[in-house]
């Protein structure tokens, strides 16, 4: 029969060309040549070699080599799923943005990751994980791009290289996976002491997740918001699982992963298809927004630090259901990019060092990752507002453009020629004073490396406690380098001496000499800590 159209009534290989083939009864090549066979390439003889004009041989094979992209260079493991952001209107008083109008539902996309393991590595590791959410807001997409622990290893992005090449796998033998002991992670972590926190937060039960459905998630940095009457508060994002927060002991996660490595993602995809919608309620701790940018004396710029729920509650602005799995992985849990500059008009961000340099590094890795600069016109990507730019041309741009004239004010293309702005702006509306001197100084409250780590351990049950030195001792033992136990155990003196005591015990080490506590602050003297080591952490 003569062969039908592409688009012909009919044609059952008509539709979305993401499955036509599957359906279809015939196969063409990309450009629409019908096939007669795609299982035997052209030879010369059934005996001979095979002819290098075998057009779909080379076509076939050549898309099949191409199939990879680069896996991110972080989170590269992760899991994902659709959903939707109903907001109960609760944020309005403190900020403009319409996706937090009573009753709005907003789509959204989440992909949950670990951070160090590559894409093909285990889930019930003992990691951080990334709970990233894309809100695809009439305003234009708003990325909230947070973990599930709510302090970051360093407070200036500029350490991000160096702390992501201690922790990923060493470089001679690429073990291990995780961020499971070994020296170059512990040599880094303990000669920059801003990471206790971090650390602490991943050696305690908080960093072997029962499951994603099961974990809180973060925003981590503080961000302004503005309300319509261009009043500013300083927020911390925070989502509180419907499920609770449950974590796997350390037997548990090593009998999961050996038994199944896909143990989280699968759980969060069967969740979904059962019907048992994981739920997350957002909250936001709200702050003044003072001029020092501190509350209570935590200052609100640095990372490494939280504000304690007891001294300013989470009040809760709306709920997230996850009630659909990806159709391909591919296309949107490996192609999503989300980026912390993606903001709905009324958030903004704040001059948090870490959260400043994320500002840059999430576009650029992309454009490497996802192959030049038009990803954003991938489906995942493609934003749910109107899309007005004058970004032209590039690798793998896929809109054909008319007219001649992108740029404004012009005369030539009709409509209207001039660019009015909007009232409804996203992206730095808030006038912020900034002044001060070119420095690479941080601030004096940066060395505060240990009053939240003590904070954080005291507040956990005695089974809790145990948990993590026993996590400490595992992974410390691990260590070749003597002097790095050592040096970990001195650290751990500076957070709670019955730690250090404890794990020093386990690891055979003499318990280190008590350090002067400051009276007031229960913290060791800042002269005190973390100098007795060559380090500009
Ligand atoms: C990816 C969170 C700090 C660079 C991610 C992802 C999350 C995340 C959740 C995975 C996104 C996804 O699922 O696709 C965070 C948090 C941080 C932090 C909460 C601190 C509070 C940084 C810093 C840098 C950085 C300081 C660099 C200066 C990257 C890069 C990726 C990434 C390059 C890969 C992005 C991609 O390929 O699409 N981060 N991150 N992150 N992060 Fe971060």
């Amino acid at each position: 029969a003569a062969p039908a159209a592409r688009t012909a009534t009919g044609n059952p290989a008509e539709g979305d060309p993401a499955d036509r083939a599957q359906k279809s009864s015939y196969l063409t090549t990309a450009q629409g040549g019908r096939l007669t066979t795609t299982d035997h390439s052209l030879r010369a003889g059934d005996r001979g070699p095979i002819l290098l004009q075998d057009h779909h041989l080379r076509e076939k094979i050549t898309h099949f080599d191409h199939e990879r992209v680069p896996e991110r260079v972080v989170h590269a493991r992760g899991a994902a799923a659709h959903g939707v952001f109903r907001a109960n209107g609760a944020a309005k008083t403190i900020c403009r943005a319409g996706v937090f109008d009573e009753g709005k539902e907003t789509e959204v996309f989440v992909r949950f990751s670990t951070v160090l393991g590559s894409r093909g590595s285990a889930d019930t590791v003992r990691d951080t994980r990334g709970f990233a959410v894309k809100f695809y807001t009439d305003e234009g997409t708003w990325d909230l791009v947070g973990n599930n622990i709510p302090v970051f290893f360093i407070q200036d992005a500029i350490k991000f290289p160096d702390i992501v090449h201690a922790a990923k796998p060493h470089p001679d033998r690429e073990i291990p996976q995780a961020q499971s002991a070994h020296d170059t992670f512990w040599d880094f972590v303990t000669l920059h002491t801003e990471a206790t926190a971090h650390t602490m937060w991943n050696m305690s039960d908080r960093g072997i997740p029962r499951s994603y459905r099961m974990m809180e998630g973060f925003g981590i940095h503080t961000f302004r918001v503005s309300n319509d009457k261009g009043e500013t508060s300083l927020v911390k994002f925070h989502w509180k699982p419907r499920l609770g927060v449950h974590s796997l002991v350390w037997e548990e996660a090593q009998i999961a992963n050996g038994m199944d490595p896909d143990f989280h993602r699968r759980d969060l995809a069967d969740a979904i298809e059962s019907g048992a919608y994981p739920e997350w309620d957002l909250g936001v701790q709200v702050l003044p927004d003072s001029k020092d940018e501190t509350f209570e004396g935590i200052d609100l710029l640095d990372p490494t630090k939280i504000v304690p729920e007891e001294l300013a509650p989470v009040q809760i602005i709306g709920t997230m259901k996850l009630t659909k799995n990806p159709t391909n992985y591919f296309a949107e849990t490996e192609q999503v990019a989300f980026h912390p500059g993606h903001l709905a008009p009324g958030i903004d961000v704040t001059a948090d060092p870490l959260l400043q340099g994320r500002l840059f590094s999430y576009l650029d890795t992309q454009i490497s990752r996802l192959g030049g600069p038009n990803f954003a016109q991938l489906p995942i990507n493609r934003p749910h507002a109107p899309v007005n730019d004058m970004h032209r041309d590039g690798m793998h741009q896929t809109a054909v453009h008319s007219g001649v004239a992108p740029y404004k004010p012009n005369s030539l293309d009709g409509g209207c020629p001039f660019f009015a702005g909007s009232d409804d702006a996203a992206l730095i509306d808030v006038p912020v004073h900034v002044e001060g001197q070119a420095t690479r100084e941080k601030p004096a409250s940066f060395e505060d490396h240990y009053s939240q780590p003590r904070m954080f351990y005291r507040s956990l049950s005695p089974v809790e406690q145990e948990h993590t030195a026993s996590a400490y001792a595992f992974e410390l033992a691990k260590c070749y380098e003597p002097v790095i136990r050592e040096r970990a155990v001195k650290v751990l003196g500076n957070v709670d001496q019955g730690l250090a005591e404890s794990v020093a015990a386990k690891l055979g080490l003499p318990a280190p000499d008590p350090v002067d506590l400051d009276p007031v602050t229960e913290s060791p003297a800042l002269s005190q800590v973390g100098r007795e080591w060559p380090t500009d952490g």
